[in-house]
């Protein structure tokens, strides 16, 4: 099922030149599965035009309260009645400034004030030059608008359209749709603190080489990502993988398994739930060679000796916090065949309420995977889907589990 399936949503553009990432973010909402009415001001107008946003919503934009085709002449109240959410995408300083004393004197302005508070919620996402976003009438309208339940989306950082650089770009279409569809899901983990390992580890045998295995990352991170949506702390430490930060949470990278477990106990403290996604290394070479080890004409490789690494999730699950239950410890189990069985027993020697048993080499590097939740009672099958639902799946089982 799309993210944003069923959900009717009044994008609302304002003056300013990030007006043109509308019509991107207008496509991706759609996309999403949301349907979109898009309203311009009229400085938004001299931006990019109505036709655009028409086309890209299939919808007639509204610009003007007094729009004949309105039966009861009465636009800024039908706007809003049947939306599920209210997005100001470039919101400028002057809409800001209208948020914050209430004004209603063209038609974004009036369905914003008429909007039904507890029923339509209000997004922001502002776009303007750094000295105005940085400017204390701004900065005080603004904490105006979200003491009145506005939600900021967020603000970017960077070269803006004028040439100088700073904070006050709108954020990219893909975080905003990121931000919406994090809005709209349940807060299961308000007050949580959620700990994360992700990705492989990588074992140094000298500075050029190392073994590692095939674990990309993918499924942590979506983990990393449904536990922030649902309102948790989320610290995730994660091995070394390309993927990006999931927004909002708090990231650590390392290397090895020994950086990991020292990442982790650093933060395990603040933790409330560790998800110990990561594939680490069992093993490493008991010395990592400091030059390069270079052939010596023999034809024999060279002898490696390895010793195993500490177990992460062991070592949380013995902890003192772990074992009165202020920390809700999930393992995972990366099996090739017998996923039943082997994910119980495995259950059972790391010493956690719950694991999840998953196939690695039918899931590394992939966008999808199938689970199996394995407690002291039962297994439940999360059949295959892509990683994120399932993340979202997982924690939603997680949450009944703290909650109980
Ligand atoms: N794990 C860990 N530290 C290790 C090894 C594994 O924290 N040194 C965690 C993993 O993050 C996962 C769980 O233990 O949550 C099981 O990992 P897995 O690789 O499936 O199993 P192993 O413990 O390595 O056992 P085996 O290789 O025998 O299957």
């Amino acid at each position: 099922m799309k993210d944003l399936a069923g959900k009717h949503l009044v994008l609302t553009l304002t003056g300013g030149v990030a007006c043109y990432k509308a019509a991107e973010l207008c496509r991706l909402l759609t996309k999403a599965g949301a349907t979109v009415q898009v309203v311009m001001s009229a400085a938004a107008e001299q931006f990019i035009t109505p036709v655009t946003m028409q086309a890209l919503s299939q919808l007639a934009v509204r610009t003007s309260q007094w729009d004949a085709q309105e039966p009861n002449a009465m636009a800024h109240i039908n706007l809003t009645r049947a939306a599920d959410a209210v997005l100001v995408a470039p919101c400028s300083a002057d809409f800001i400034a209208k948020l914050a004393h209430g004004q209603a004197d063209d038609l974004p302005s009036l369905l914003c004030l008429a909007r039904p508070m507890d029923k339509v919620p209000l997004m922001l996402a502002p776009a303007m030059n750094r000295e105005m976003w940085a400017h204390p009438a701004t900065q005080r309208n603004l904490a105006q608008a979200l003491a009145d339940g506005a939600t900021l989306l967020g603000i970017g950082s960077g070269e803006q359209a004028c040439g100088e650089v700073g904070d006050g770009r709108m954020l990219e279409p893909q975080q905003i749709l990121d931000a919406v569809i994090a809005f709209f899901q349940p807060k299961l983990l308000v007050g949580q603190h959620v700990l994360v390992t992700a990705g492989p580890t990588y074992e140094a045998i000298d500075p050029v080489r190392g073994i590692t295995n095939l674990s990309s990352g993918k499924m942590g991170f979506a983990i990393a990502r449904a536990a922030r949506e649902a309102g948790a702390e989320v610290t995730l430490v994660a091995g070394p993988v390309h993927l990006p930060t999931p927004p909002g949470v708090h990231r650590v990278d390392v290397t090895s398994a020994s950086n990991m477990l020292q990442a982790v106990m650093a933060q395990a403290q603040a933790a409330t739930v560790f998800i110990s996604t990561a594939a680490v290394a069992d093993w490493r070479p008991e010395q990592a060679a400091e030059q390069k080890i270079k052939k010596d004409g023999s034809g024999q490789p060279p002898a490696l000796r390895f010793v195993e690494n500490p177990d992460i999730l062991t070592t949380l699950a013995q902890s003192p916090r772990a074992q009165c239950g202020a920390l809700f410890c999930v393992g995972f189990a990366a099996e090739s065949h017998d996923l039943l069985a082997n994910a119980q027993a495995k259950r059972q020697r790391k010493g956690v309420p719950l694991l999840v048993g998953n196939i690695g080499p039918a899931t590394f590097g992939q966008d999808d995977n199938a689970l199996l939740l394995v407690d002291a009672h039962v297994a439940r099958e999360l059949p295959r889907n892509d990683k994120l639902s399932l993340a979202r799946e997982l924690i939603a089982d997680i949450a009944l589990r703290i909650s109980a």
